[in-house]
């Protein structure tokens, strides 16, 4: 055996850290933040332990307590309060997102990122306006031809509010260009879209339609999101974003989907960010409580392994505890 390669030599401490090729870092991180106007106090979102839906009058304090952290940016999710089947609330000027981006935005320097979709909104909770006959039929459900304008209003109505970035979340075919279309044509050409690009149908959103309130009323999002069996698939949609002038590219989930980051990473020049979903926090939240797992180390190195695999910004419900620790 030839012992004079030696790997190990370089994992001494002090000599760890010289060569270490990924780290993780506050300012890379954006903290989700739920904004609920159906409620003036602040309600523990159960299965996202740590985590709450806070009324708009709470929402600069919360902004401020992730500021403290290290965290930077936020990415703001509404609970409207209500919805009906088009989603009206979505792009309305005192909606809940755009009442608390305009407060956060005002009053603090975090870069607000809002979350431009409309399954908080709508009644059905589907992510846009419904097919005639979706309810009965399970095929196709959203109308992208009749949800790419709603799409649009959204995200001129957060800009106009505020926000610094908007991110389609809601795979709505062209949904990129017409925002980005929107936006010049409004004034806010100086505002990215960082695109939800493939984001894919998965089980590990639960958490988050219990967060938000926006599980679908009948049927699944399959015929809009991505089949999780496909990655050259992803490739396409990215490509298509592009092409549209989407300024950052998300891969979303992010743990069961490393090899999708570092595909997207390798085929783009483009930012990348990774979604660290709901269920993804939930589960090693789950583990940790039962003595399973160590919570703290477990999350930053599930952090550390999306930078490795190639996102650059990570949105995550761990962002307020890893940063206060880096
Ligand atoms: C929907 C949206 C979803 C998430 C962010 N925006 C989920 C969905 O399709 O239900 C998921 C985030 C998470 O699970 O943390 N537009």
């Amino acid at each position: 055996m030839d012992l004079t390669r030696r790997p190990r030599r370089l994992r001494r401490d002090g000599l760890r850290e010289l060569v270490s090729e990924t780290t993780v870092e506050a300012r890379d991180l954006i903290a989700p933040v739920f904004v609920d106007a159906t409620t003036d106090e602040r309600r523990p979102i159960p299965s996202m332990p740590g985590h709450e839906r806070v009324p708009v009058d709470e929402a600069v304090d919360r902004v401020n307590e992730l500021l403290e952290t290290g965290v930077e940016s936020v990415i703001l999710f509404g609970v409207p309060e209500d919805k009906d089947p088009e989603g009206t609330r979505a792009w309305a000027e005192d909606g809940v997102v755009q009442r608390a981006t305009r407060r956060v935005s005002e009053a603090t320097d975090a870069t607000v990122i809002t979350d431009v979709c409309m399954c908080e909104y709508t009644s059905h909770g589907h992510c846009g306006i419904l097919e005639e006959g979706a309810r009965e039929a399970p095929r196709m459900t959203v109308d992208d031809d009749a949800t790419l304008g709603r799409i649009e209003e959204i995200a001129v109505s957060q800009a106009a509010a505020g926000a610094d970035v908007v991110a389609p979340s809601g795979m709505i075919d062209g949904m990129v260009g017409g925002i980005r279309a929107g936006l010049d044509r409004e004034g806010f050409e100086d505002v990215p879209v960082m695109s939800y690009a493939a984001k894919y149908e998965s089980a590990f959103y639960g958490p988050f339609r219990d967060a938000a309130d926006g599980a679908p009323a009948f049927g699944d999002r399959r015929h809009y999101q991505m089949d999780p069996a496909n990655v050259r698939e992803a490739r396409r949609e990215v490509a298509l974003d592009v092409e549209q002038g989407a300024d950052v590219l998300m891969v979303k989930p992010a743990l069961p989907y490393l090899d999708v980051i570092s595909e997207v990473r390798r085929t783009f020049d483009h930012p990348v960010a990774a979604y660290n979903v709901s269920g993804e926090y939930a589960m090693v939240h789950a583990a940790a409580e039962k003595g399973w797992l160590d919570l703290e180390a477990t999350a930053l190195e599930s952090l550390t392994a999306i930078k490795r695999a190639g996102a650059d910004l990570i949105l995550t419900y761990f962002a307020e505890d890893v940063a206060a620790r880096l």
